[in-house]
């Protein structure tokens, strides 16, 4: 049952979200609900091919269409030093092509039009010329001297974009050199694409009058993204309003800068009315940042009783065309060194290689703190190799190996500093929630009988929370958060963030925070974020940094006004400072806990009787830089059935125990936990966009590209342990990503431990029915 907004001490409990009225009613405000007067409309020509060189772009059938006002080239770009705009990882993308395309759907020209039928009719009468070139879509072909280089505009010749890696390689060698027990797997972990419900778009104003822009879209990161089109534009960035109003979803889909942005900004500042550009399905799958595709190889090195002692790992990751990863600067691989997970390896080396190839670029951080998801998966799917190897139980290997809870701060072999944990504590409970023991007898006896039922295992550990300042920047921009907090004559706040959610609930969360340390009810407290003229500066919203960076300085904030409060209410209550109390709900005078005075009592005096020498009003902000990341971290069980006859498998129940450290709202946080446990299912079952030889994207679209439904979705049951995060002004650390990044080696080890008798040791995700209906025929299980 959910909580009443009304009460007071809301942290911790199930307090209805503010935001459902609004979201649920089908009464939010999208980018393209947003219509302005004179409102124009951009549609983008894309490549049909993968890689080829344009000989010649003809507007002029275009150009005399019907409502058409404008054609864009990368031409007309460069004549404004625009065809080129900056990655967030550093590289740099082609706005609209000038002399050749790099992968299909690229962008080669954009129209304006009255409608956006008309802007779809006059783009197909563009005609370009192109000239195929050969197309590289394998990432080790692209490592090799046979393969075209495809960024001519780069001074490095190569298609390796960088080498990155961490640990130490001596000391993993020596290890390896000596250790009785070694395993190896090959493991992949498709690309994904975070197809967020809301696909991206944008409304550019430009108002000449006042040499002003507002930029609505579909942003997560509206700050960033303003100093971003500044720097590009060259137009000021105080004269530069983006808002992200509400947002679809975003799942790291909307942290990039998209080209169609700019062009809407260009068509804006050229034809002096709006341009509004929504993306479609389509344009959304096949051009914007895909995430994971990485190939990867692991090895333990191991005792015969399981203890584990080094783990070396080789990735070649696929960054597509132009590196658009949105990753720490420092951080090309983004946290994958996390790779060591729960377990306490003496040593580790890990090493990547980020290559380019003629696909989107990418990778983003889908529902992932920045290629995290890709070193859980592998490790735990790797502990289940080495857990078949050694014949020993998947959940005995991992209490085995273990991280303790005394051990924390622990530092990881490559150099994480884990916050704080109880990973046994936490897969003993879900052990006995689903009856492990129990299950386990269930399997043998249907093994006895020829069926499939298999037991996954996922204890993985997090990293969120980017970051702290000294070791995490975006193009050089700290990553910071934010809270500017105004609390009102009658007590009633309005508070800004740097953040932007798309749906996490936020303004129910962050209110939680703000009236638990101000003793005010949710109800009391508006939430705003996502409008640059207003909020604080902030990096914005993605791999679950909202609560580990922003709910610290909402909390902190919260508290500079206390400090503040506390001296009005001295002066109210005629005593020194000292001796106020604050109880959680008021300030009363030490031992005389009958004279009290509330923040509502203080918030009026703050504008009409504050003491002399004391500035007016009640309002601060804080800008929070964490000193650490936090490490949620959970235990993950799957168990699933496997029908012999199709291959299908059936999951017949998922257990999640997570640890998010102090939990602001439990319900909040189980919603978090359906949806990312929704989205690994997808992951692990029914989502790849492969390519063919020639560079064609093969699932453009929601027919190919499959989204689970409700009905195919299973019951997630969840509980929780808590160990709060030491450092966080209030304990929490994130969860949004825990559940997409923990999930899929659960699936996935489930899977593989139904068809271990069969001596299968991985199969790569997805896993769809005719690959497992594939391993039964091969063992004469099928006909
Ligand atoms: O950055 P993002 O909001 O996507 O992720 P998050 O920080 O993990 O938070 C997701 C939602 O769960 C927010 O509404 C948080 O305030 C809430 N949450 C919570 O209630 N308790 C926690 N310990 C962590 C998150």
């Amino acid at each position: 049952m959910a909580l009443r907004q009304t009460e007071l001490r809301p942290l911790g409990k199930p307090v209805g979200r503010k935001e459902d009225p609004r979201l649920i009613r089908g009464k939010g405000r999208y980018v393209d609900d947003i219509m302005l007067p004179n409102m124009l409309h951009l549609c983008v020509v894309r490549s049909p091919y993968a890689h080829a060189r344009i000989r010649r772009i003809d507007a002029s059938a275009a150009l005399a269409a019907p409502g058409v006002k404008l054609v864009l080239t990368g031409e007309d770009l460069a004549k404004m030093n625009l065809a080129w705009m900056p990655t967030l990882a550093g590289d740099r993308q082609m706005v609209l092509a000038t002399d050749k395309v790099l992968f299909q759907y690229q962008e080669v020209a954009a129209v304006v039009a009255e409608t956006r039928a008309q802007a779809e009719d006059a783009a197909q009468l563009i005609e370009v010329d192109y000239e195929p070139l050969p197309v590289v879509v394998d990432p080790f072909y692209a490592l090799t001297p046979e393969a075209p280089i495809l960024r001519d505009d780069k001074e490095k010749k190569s298609n390796l974009i960088f080498h990155w890696e961490a640990g130490d390689r001596e000391e993993t060698e020596a290890i390896f050199r000596e250790a009785p027990v070694v395993v190896k797997q090959d493991v992949r972990f498709p690309r994904v694409h975070p197809s967020p419900l809301e696909p991206c778009g944008c409304v550019a104003d430009y108002d000449t009058a006042r040499s002003k822009l507002t930029f609505y879209v579909t942003s997560q990161a509206p700050h960033a993204h303003r100093t971003v089109l500044a720097l590009v534009s060259g137009l000021p960035e105080h004269q530069i309003h983006v808002i992200s109003p509400d947002v679809g979803g975003g799942f790291g889909n909307k942290v990039p800068v998209y080209p169609g942005y700019v062009c809407a900004i260009v068509a804006s500042l050229k034809l002096g009315v709006p341009v509004k550009w929504i993306e479609t399905r389509t344009e959304n799958i096949a051009s914007t940042h895909f995430a994971r595709d990485y190939h990867m190889t692991a090895e333990i090195a191991a005792r015969e009783d399981g203890k584990v002692l080094a783990l070396r790992v080789k990735t070649v990751a696929d960054h597509g065309a132009f590196d658009g990863a949105a990753d720490p600067s420092k951080f090309p691989a983004g946290l994958f060194s996390i790779v060591s997970g729960s377990y306490d390896f003496k040593a580790a080396f890990v090493e990547v290689d980020g290559v380019h190839t003629n696909k989107p670029p990418g990778g983003v951080a889908y529902r992932c703190s920045f290629r995290v998801t890709e070193a859980a998966y592998l490790i735990e799917r790797v502990m289940d190799v080495l857990a078949q190897r050694l014949k020993m139980d998947p959940a005995e290997l991992r209490l085995r190996n273990f991280i303790r809870k005394e051990q924390f701060p622990y530092r990881s072999p490559t150099g994480w500093v884990y916050d704080s944990g109880d990973y046994e504590k936490t897969l003993r409970l879900a052990l006995e929630r689903i009856d492990y023991e129990e299950l386990r007898k269930e399997q043998a006896e249907r093994r006895a009988r020829g069926e499939f039922m298999g037991i996954g295992i996922s204890t993985f550990t997090e990293v969120v929370g980017a970051g702290p300042g000294h070791t995490f920047d975006i193009l050089g921009l700290k990553m910071f958060d934010s809270a500017q907090i105004r609390v009102h004559p009658t007590g009633k706040v309005i508070a800004r963030l740097g953040v932007r959610h798309q749906g996490q609930g936020h303004e129910t969360t962050f209110a939680q925070i703000i009236a638990e340390e101000l003793g005010l009810s949710v109800d009391d407290v508006l939430i705003e974020e996502g409008d640059t003229d207003t909020a604080p500066y902030g990096l914005g919203t993605y791999a679950s940094r909202s609560t580990p960076t922003a709910g610290g300085a909402a909390a902190l904030c919260a508290r500079r006004i206390r400090q503040k409060a506390r001296k009005i209410a001295a002066h109210l209550l005629e005593v020194g400072e000292d001796d106020v109390v604050w109880d959680g709900t008021a300030f009363s005078v030490q031992g005389l806990p009958g004279r009290s005075v509330t923040m509502k009592d203080v918030a009026f005096a703050a504008y009409t009787n504050v003491p002399e020498g004391l500035e007016p009003g009640l309002e601060a902000s804080y800008y929070y830089d964490p000193p650490n990341l936090t490490f949620p971290n959970g235990a993950y069980i799957a168990v699933v059935d496997i029908d012999k006859g199709t291959g299908a498998v059936k999951v017949r129940r998922f257990l999640a125990v997570d640890d998010c450290g102090t939990v602001i709202n439990p319900m909040i946080v189980d919603g978090q936990v359906h949806g990312g446990l929704t989205e690994g299912f997808a992951i692990a079952f029914m989502q790849d966009i492969p390519y063919d030889a020639d560079g064609n994207c093969l699932a453009p679209n929601w027919m190919d590209y499959l989204v689970p439904t409700s009905l195919d979705t299973p019951h997630w049951e969840t509980d929780r342990t808590v160990t709060p995060s030491p450092h966080h002004p209030i304990g929490a650390k994130g969860v949004g990503e825990s559940p997409n990044v923990g999930s899929p080696a659960a699936f996935v080890n489930a899977v593989v431990d139904a068809l271990s008798p069969l001596g299968v040791e991985h199969i790569d995700m997805p896993i769809y029915p005719w690959k497992v209906w594939s391993i039964l025929r091969a063992h004469g299980v099928t006909e």
